[in-house]
């Protein structure tokens, strides 16, 4: 499916990501569906929404007309069969598993018409192995985003093992549309922004571990040493612990190499719910949620 066939999409997760990729969508003109599983997420993911833009015209750098437009071109639902059915582009956005990916992609591959392209926005798991979930391996991609969405200007745009060239065209083509830098990877853990960020953030926490400097001034360091806009404390919590730790197992497991061995604090952390903003506390506290 080319460009010009693409208005409507459907994006399936509305949370962090999900909801900021539908936010993306919907102010480049798309009309867009955000399916999640509960009226929770829901409302969660369509809050965030309304928050950025009332922000984007509080500044100045949206018309009211505008940001209501932009609402208006939103909608939601739980279910996911209707959702596919009306798409004419889908992205996943759900949890980092792939028992739960593959699921949501054998009941799209159903749901949506032949020709409709499923792309993921995963981290770091394998387009390939979504792709086998579906009698459409050609027309999987992968098109990862970064938090926050509305913001990153980059997108990786990733080939499995048979997705074809008109594909990635269409998703790079579709990248750009929406304002965004594609940058074209083959299927890999991690692509290139998670393979070299993840060795970073990972080895901050060895740092703490070993008490060789304070969270703060680790962070610090890098936003002035390194000209960073975050420390790696501060943009582990903006992404989540719980992402930050499911893509280095997938880095460890897939490739083998202890440099890639999760750090127990990270570990530690999550399996004690502190995974950053969106718990309300991470390696700093940001108020209950
Ligand atoms: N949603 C939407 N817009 C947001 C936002 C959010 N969550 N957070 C900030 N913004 C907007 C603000 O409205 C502001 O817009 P304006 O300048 O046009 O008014 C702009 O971003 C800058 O925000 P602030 O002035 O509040 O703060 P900063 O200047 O510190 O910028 C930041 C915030 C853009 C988040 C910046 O700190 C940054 O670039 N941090 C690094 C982010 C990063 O590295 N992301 C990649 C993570 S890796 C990833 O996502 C991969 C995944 O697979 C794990």
């Amino acid at each position: 499916m080319g460009l010009e066939q693409i208005r409507k999409v459907c994006v399936v997760g509305a949370g962090v990501m999900g909801s900021g990729i539908t936010q993306v969508f919907a102010q480049a003109g798309y009309s867009v569906v955000m399916v999640d599983v509960a009226e929770e997420f829901i409302q969660k993911g369509m809050a965030s929404i309304k928050a950025n833009l009332e922000r984007s015209v509080a500044k100045g750098r949206m018309s009211k007309e505008d940001a209501e437009a932009v609402l208006g071109r939103i909608k939601t639902t739980l279910n996911l069969e209707e959702a596919g059915k009306e798409a004419d582009f889908v992205v996943e956005a759900v949890v980092e598993r792939m028992d739960v990916k593959r699921e949501v992609f054998s009941r799209l591959d159903k749901a949506c018409e032949s020709h409709v392209i499923l792309a993921s926005n995963t981290s770091t798991l394998s387009i390939t192995e979504m792709a086998s979930a579906t009698q459409r391996p050609d027309r999987v991609a992968g098109m990862h985003f970064f938090n926050p969405a509305p913001v990153m200007k980059l997108v990786e745009v990733i080939a499995g093992a048979k997705t074809s060239r008109e594909t990635i065209s269409t998703v790079k083509a579709l990248a750009e549309k929406l304002g965004k830098t594609p940058v074209e990877v083959k299927e890999s853990p991690g692509f290139v922004v998670n393979r070299l960020l993840t060795l970073m953030l990972n080895e901050a926490c060895f740092l703490l571990m070993e008490d060789v400097a304070k969270p703060e001034d680790i962070d610090t360091a890098m936003k002035l040493g390194c000209n960073h806009p975050m420390g790696p404390f501060e943009l582990m919590d903006l992404v989540g612990l719980d992402i930050v730790l499911a893509i280095a197992e997938t880095l460890y497991q897939e490739t083998g190499d202890p440099k890639f061995r999760p750090s127990p604090l990270l570990r530690k952390m999550v399996r004690a719910g502190l995974l950053g903003r969106k718990t309300g506390q991470g390696f700093y506290v940001y108020g209950k949620k």
